[in-house]
């Protein structure tokens, strides 16, 4: 009988060991599912590797590439779901899809944190679980025109027909998206505000995306000429593509310029800022917007407050707002921290 008791406790051991061997770690972290609406935009590849590495050693990410497919992410989150996540980080694709999204986190009654492409009001608070993390779109608009007209004023020389009017063209992003749409608003009506007049040349979508911007550019080159005096872009990822066709026609040589401005201050931009080819852009915040994401989704799958530890707020719909920054020449090096 003790002899048999023995070598039950001893399986018992060996069982409780084995047991203990074949749980990997990582197990113990909770499993955030992420979707990116895809990984070929810019300024979203920043966002992504400030998730990744606020994620370190606290969760483990299933992210997903959405290749700009709303019907895929669905697919993507119908997958995360079923496979155990415990929160979701949603950039949608559409930014209409979100209602779609959070019929499917609320049947599953789990918390998702939308960002940067931000669903609308009423729709974000119709789930008391559902938060998002982005920018308050006007306000690069606005610091955008703000810097336009300041360096307008500055360079009479820029106004080369000298007729007392700005003659611009502007690179829309993704129509419908809230950042595209405000940008292209607030930045011509604070260039107004500030007694300048305008004429708009041209105003196309270049869809956030560098070679459709290139296009943009060497057709409108092709058309107006110098006609043009202000290139206006809703993100560097354009501004990039203008840059690259004023170039390839002679621009930025000898006493031919032509002012180009964008929003995000990624690095590409920066060096071009440095080598006197953009007069400027304004900082979109890419760390903190994936630290903020991560942080408040992390939250929420350990049942916590999605603010607990961090030194973010609210506003009246459930969204933590990260500042933008105008960036020129004059304060360069705050930009290039912010991206590191
Ligand atoms: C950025 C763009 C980016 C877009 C993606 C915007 O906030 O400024 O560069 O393409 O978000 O949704």
């Amino acid at each position: 009988m003790k002899k048999l008791v023995a070598v039950l406790l001893i399986m018992m051991m060996v069982f409780s060991l084995t047991a203990c061997a074949s749980e990997p770690e990582a197990d113990a972290l909770p499993t955030i599912g992420v979707t990116i609406y895809k990984y070929d935009d810019n300024f979203m590849s920043f966002v992504r590797r400030a998730i990744e590495t606020a994620a370190v050693d606290k969760a483990t990410l299933d992210m997903s590439d959405s290749q700009n497919s709303q019907a895929t992410q669905n697919d993507q989150v119908d997958t995360m779901i079923s496979k155990g996540a415990k929160a979701l980080a949603i950039n949608l694709v559409d930014p209409q899809a979100a209602e779609t999204i959070i019929s499917k986190a609320q049947a599953a009654d789990l918390p998702v944190v939308f960002f940067n492409k931000e669903p609308e009001a009423s729709v974000l608070a119709s789930y008391d679980r559902a938060w998002y993390v982005g920018t308050a779109s006007a306000e690069a608009g606005i610091i955008q025109g703000e810097l336009v007209s300041e360096q307008w004023k500055a360079n009479p020389d820029w106004d080369r027909n000298g007729d007392g009017v700005m003659s611009y063209v502007l690179m829309k992003g993704e129509p419908g998206h809230p950042d595209a749409e405000a940008r292209t608003k607030f930045v011509i009506e604070t260039i107004v505000a500030n007694g300048i007049e305008v004429e708009e040349l041209e105003l196309q979508t270049g869809m956030w995306d560098t070679t459709k911007g290139k296009e943009l550019m060497d057709a409108w080159i092709s058309k107006h000429g110098d006609a043009i005096e202000m290139v206006i872009a809703n993100n560097d990822g354009m501004a990039l593509g203008a840059v690259q066709s004023l170039n390839a026609a002679g621009y930025f040589a000898a006493d031919k310029f032509m002012p180009v401005v964008g929003v995000d201050a990624i690095p590409d931009v920066l060096e071009e800022i440095k080598a006197g080819r953009m007069i400027g852009t304004v900082l979109n915040d890419a760390k903190n917007q994936g630290s903020a994401s991560f942080d408040l989704a992390y939250n929420v799958a350990m049942g916590k407050d999605p603010l607990e530890g961090t030194s973010w707020t609210f506003d009246d719909n459930k969204s933590v707002r990260v500042p933008y920054v105008g960036v020129t020449i004059d304060n360069i090096e705050f930009a290039e921290e912010a991206y590191k």
